[in-house]
């Protein structure tokens, strides 16, 4: 039977959205002969009438595409469905809407690109309608459940390597400690991940509780061995754990990075500068494990709707595509392991996370 089946995106845009709609749209044509409608600006869209939506031509989904950054779709951060801000700065309830627009589309499934916290709110969206969904994690912070990686936290990763690579060469030629702030929320991988691969000194990570006198230690141990640069990341949600913040304007958690440069600084003599690495980790050119990721999760999505199985978010784990249920995705949130891998090996290499241990 000719089916006809959506695709958003929806949340933060990140690297390897675009090979994720490609995939999509190329497994329903090549092998189902489906039709696939892309929804424009995440659900914001489906407001719109008609509906902000467009049949995808899978002929003009070339490689170019796939290596685009950001989502021709559009996506928002902005718009959830039941608490939407309104001009007058208050909230309303717009789900009715949107499910009206939905049904306006005729369709018979609905491919949404997400992290949980999209997943959470197209799942609560749908369920009136009974269409059936398929989840694809995608988020910069790595943080979705029960997969090992979502879409766009690779290339990420490589993009805060490649500023450690830059920064460090800085750092050692004017003698000083640069802190480099990434994103990804209170999960950490972002900091952890590309801390190890950039060498960098001190790794600091929301889940491990962290003392400002272990990281000036740290970075004075280095100095009096006669290194007079030093690389530090910091997670922007590692707000400092035990230190009263001196003002509001001061507190980290807000602009995390200058604070704690500003800190190292007074308290070691050195020069310290920040960078804060913001957007410049979303919006790139997927790298090649992105891409692969987006193509396997896109293809395993369609095929589990052709296999009437809905209520799934595909994932990655143990070098495979897998499925599981969206109960086991929403609602949780997967950050950084304390006891893990990557915090073992951390430590192995002498970076100082900055806790006691
Ligand atoms: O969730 C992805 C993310 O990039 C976070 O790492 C970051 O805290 C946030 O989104 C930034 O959101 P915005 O684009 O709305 O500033």
């Amino acid at each position: 039977m000719t089916k006809r089946i959506g695709v958003l995106t929806s949340g933060g845009d990140c690297a390897g959205l675009n090979a994720t709609i490609r995939a999509v749209t190329l497994r329903a044509h090549h092998g189902y002969g489906w039709t696939t409608v892309g929804l424009h600006n995440g659900t914001l869209g489906l407001l719109s009438r008609p509906v902000e939506a467009a049949v995808l031509d899978p002929a003009k989904l070339d490689a170019a595409l796939a290596r685009q950054g950001g989502t021709f779709l559009g996506s928002t951060n902005r718009g959830n469905p039941f608490a939407y801000p309104m001009p007058d700065g208050k909230v309303a309830d717009r789900s009715a809407e949107m499910v009206a627009g939905l049904r306006e589309l005729g369709l018979d499934g609905l491919v949404g690109v997400g992290g949980d916290g999209s997943l959470a709110i197209l799942r609560r969206l749908l369920e009136p309608t009974k269409l059936p969904l398929v989840g694809i994690p995608k988020t910069i912070d790595n943080d979705v459940a029960n997969t090992e990686r979502a879409v766009g936290y690779s290339t990420a990763v490589a993009i805060a390597t490649e500023a450690l690579d830059r920064l460090q060469p800085t750092g050692a030629s004017h003698e000083r400690v640069m802190v480099l702030e990434v994103m990804g929320r209170d999960a950490g991988h972002i900091a952890i991940a590309a801390g190890i691969a950039g060498g960098a000194d001190v790794v600091l990570i929301p889940v491990l509780r962290w003392h400002l006198d272990r990281v000036v230690a740290h970075v004075a141990r280095l100095r009096a061995a006669g290194r007079s640069s030093a690389l530090v990341v910091v997670a922007e949600a590692a707000g400092q754990s035990d230190e009263a913040p001196d003002a509001a304007s001061d507190a980290p958690g807000h602009g995390v990075g200058e604070w704690l440069a500003r800190r190292l600084s007074k308290a070691t003599g050195a020069e310290a500068r920040a960078t804060v690495l913001g957007h410049v980790q979303r919006g790139a050119m997927p790298i090649a494990e992105d891409r692969l990721l987006a193509s396997a999760l896109g293809v395993h999505a369609v095929d589990l709707l052709a296999d009437g199985k809905a209520d799934r978010m595909v994932a990655w784990w143990n070098r495979q595509v897998i499925d599981v249920p969206l109960d086991k995705v929403v609602g949780r949130s997967r950050t950084v392991d304390p006891d893990g891998t990557l915090v073992r090996t951390a430590r192995a290499l002498g970076i100082c996370l900055g806790d006691v241990t």
